[in-house]
């Protein structure tokens, strides 16, 4: 389980990045975080990380909260960037070895190196391939098998689909209701509002550090998510207005 409880991060310059953020993504759950870029989406991605630390409020990794125990927070959680970072000169076989041992789970054997690779949708003759070879399709699917070796029940996943061409992103699709279908809790920032709506059992619209609005998947049944998502990036200017007060008042 992903937990927020009143998550607020407040920069070291004052940017009020976030905002006592409520969240809750449940095991067999994927909760889709939209909104433009700035929003505080990345920011509470990297508070659930332990990357940054919270100016108020927690966030709860399976319960543990991730900042007074970020080692035990971190077993229960896998992740993936937009940007995978991948060793060039080693094959994929050879990454999602090496991540294994340093992520604490061991050497993975043939077996279950091949199965994970299959299992995100990588052509068996990548297996072998120099990563430095690989398409930023082939980079996201190895991406994806490194953040689940450790079968962690929650994974964080920041805009992973950013610049897949459609049948990459189809493969990733498959491999997220996969991971469903086994009971993680999956968190993840996208843009790509046709996917959230075709994956998410729960979507949350963030603007400038606060989630607006949050939205079931059967209410989204019923809603265009897109004329909704639209709906809120409209610039009210009262808002505005309202806004530039708030981020301007001392922490
Ligand atoms: N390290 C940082 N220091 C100061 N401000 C930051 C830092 N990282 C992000 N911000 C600011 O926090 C806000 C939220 O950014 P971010 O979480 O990256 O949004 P998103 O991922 O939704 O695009 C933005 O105003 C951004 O400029
Ligand atoms: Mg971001």
């Amino acid at each position: 389980m992903i937990e927020a409880i009143d998550l607020t991060k407040r920069y070291e310059d004052g940017v009020l990045a976030l905002d006592r953020l409520q969240l809750t993504v449940t095991e067999g759950e994927i909760y889709c975080l939209l909104g433009a870029n700035g929003a505080g989406k990345t920011t509470a991605i990297d508070l659930f990380l332990g990357f940054i630390e919270p100016s108020a409020g927690q966030a709860l990794i399976n319960g543990v909260d991730v900042h007074s125990d970020p080692l035990n927070a971190k077993r229960y959680v896998g992740y993936l960037s937009e940007n995978v970072k991948l060793y060039g000169n080693l094959t994929a076989r050879q990454n999602l070895d090496f991540f294994a041992r340093v992520s604490q789970h061991g050497p993975v054997g043939q077996q279950e190196c091949a199965q994970l690779l299959r299992q995100v949708g990588l052509p068996q003759r990548a297996f072998k391939q120099q990563v430095k070879k690989f398409s930023k399709g082939m980079r996201q699917k190895l991406g994806i098998a490194i953040a689940m070796i450790k079968d962690a029940p929650s994974l964080l996943l920041d805009e992973p689909m950013s610049g897949l061409d459609p049948k990459a992103a189809a493969d990733f699709v498959a491999t997220l209701k996969d991971l469903r279908r086994q009971g993680k809790a999956i968190l993840m920032s996208t843009h790509d509002i046709f996917r959230a709506k075709e994956l998410a059992d729960r979507v949350g619209i963030m603007k400038e550090g606060r989630k607006v609005v949050e939205k079931s998947r059967t209410e989204l049944k019923r809603e265009d998510l897109e004329r909704l998502y639209l709906e809120y990036m409209k610039g009210d200017e009262e808002q505005e207005a309202a806004n530039t007060v708030h981020k301007l008042r001392p922490a």
